[in-house]
């Protein structure tokens, strides 16, 4: 009989080949490997295809959202709320872009911000709003458009995870809100490192395409392309946030697998759900109806029955070869955050963190492998 567990299942992999590989050498021949044509390509393709206006590709999502709140006007010291059921590039982008970072709830079902919670949490220093369309699974954006009107509000979307996911039929990014998504090899798609930020506003995106470039007037590539002489100047202070046309040409490949990875995904989240209504103590996530999952993580929830806890289950399954991960950790608990949230509650994220946990998926995970991950949650739940 053949061993379920003998095959160590890892928790992700990033679909990657030969193509990358030959795409990247074709840049390095080509002499120009610094920000240029494939970066300006990648943008155009990936923007068309979300049907965002424009799209300013970055080093990475951290750096893109601190480029989207400063374009959006945010100041030194302004206030913005945001998920503390998130990972803490949410609050570095906030701290360096000089504004202060205050946590909000989420929905228990969701995992997304409580606009409710939202609400309760402006004051006349509150600036803007961060929502983050968490594990690959859109927030209420319709929600939080309306509060950043009430309350004349900047709103910043944070798609790091969630490029390929649709709120009411359109992709994240899409919808003119700045919205910045990630390349980490755990998104979507990867360009190893590298983030960007998609805008229905040309001045915004204008501005991001000078910060990101040392506060440069005019990029490399413009005065490559002109015909006399073109010379720079520095209207403000930037920073070097820029993509290399080594990872937009690796980008510009993963482009091509983007149906083959959103269908991919979408059927294992299928037959997850469907192997997941045999185990009582585990709940599938749930897919509210104006969203399309991306499912960048399939995020699993212990239901308060079961007499195991979520870290020992993570523990059992490693002992079964089946790599997963524990649910995020709420920022407000961090020792940085301590001193400065005054004994914050937030019960939904804290129960979030508690009873979740990720299941491995990733383009290439077979059928096989998901029963034989299902298989070992089935023995891991059992006390
Ligand atoms: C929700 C979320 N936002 C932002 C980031 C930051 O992305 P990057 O590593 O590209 O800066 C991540 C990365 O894991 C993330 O999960």
């Amino acid at each position: 009989m053949t061993d379920l567990f003998a095959e160590q299942i890892p928790f992700m992999k990033p679909w990657l080949g030969d193509e990358e590989a030959d795409a990247i050498r074709d840049v390095v021949k080509s002499g120009w490997i610094c920000t240029g044509p494939k970066v300006a390509q990648f943008e155009g393709e990936l923007s068309a295809l979300v049907g965002a206006k424009h799209g300013v590709a970055t080093n990475a999502a951290t750096s893109a959202l601190h480029l989207a709140l400063q374009v959006n006007g945010l100041q030194q010291g302004d206030e913005v709320i945001l998920p503390s059921f998130t990972c803490m590039a949410n609050a570095n982008a906030v701290i360096i872009a000089g504004g202060v970072p205050r946590f909000a709830d989420i929905e228990r079902d969701t995992y997304n911000l409580e606009p409710r919670s939202v609400e309760e949490r402006i004051t006349e220093k509150t600036r803007a709003i961060m929502m983050v369309d968490q594990i690959g699974l859109p927030a209420n954006l319709d929600a939080f458009k309306a509060l950043a009107k009430k309350h004349n509000l900047i709103l910043v979307e944070d798609a790091a995870t969630a490029l390929g996911s649709k709120y009411k039929e359109t992709f994240v990014g899409g919808h003119g809100v700045t919205a910045c998504y990630s390349f980490h090899p755990r998104k979507l798609i990867t360009t190893g490192e590298g983030g960007m930020m998609m805008t229905g506003d040309a001045a915004f995106a204008d501005r991001a395409r000078v910060l990101r470039s040392a506060g440069a007037s005019i990029s490399d590539l413009k005065r490559h392309q002109a015909k006399g002489a073109l010379f720079q100047e520095y209207a403000e202070s930037g920073y070097n946030y820029r993509m290399t046309d080594m990872q937009a040409a690796m980008g510009l490949v993963q482009l091509a697998k983007f149906d083959a990875i959103v269908g991919q995904r979408a059927e294992q989240a299928r037959l997850y759900d469907d192997l997941l209504a045999a185990v009582d103590e585990i709940a599938p996530p749930y897919v509210p109806s104006y969203a399309t999952h991306a499912y960048t993580s399939y995020c699993v929830r212990v239901r308060p029955s079961a007499r195991v806890g979520a870290d020992d289950i993570v523990r059992r399954m490693a002992d079964r070869n089946v790599s997963c991960r524990r649910g995020i950790q709420p920022l407000h608990c961090e020792p940085y955050f301590q001193h400065t949230m005054n004994g914050l509650v937030l019960p939904e994220t804290e129960l979030a963190a508690k009873e979740t946990l990720f299941l491995p998926i990733f383009p290439g995970l077979t059928d096989g492998q998901q029963r034989a991950v299902i298989e070992a949650l089935k023995r891991s739940v059992i006390p």
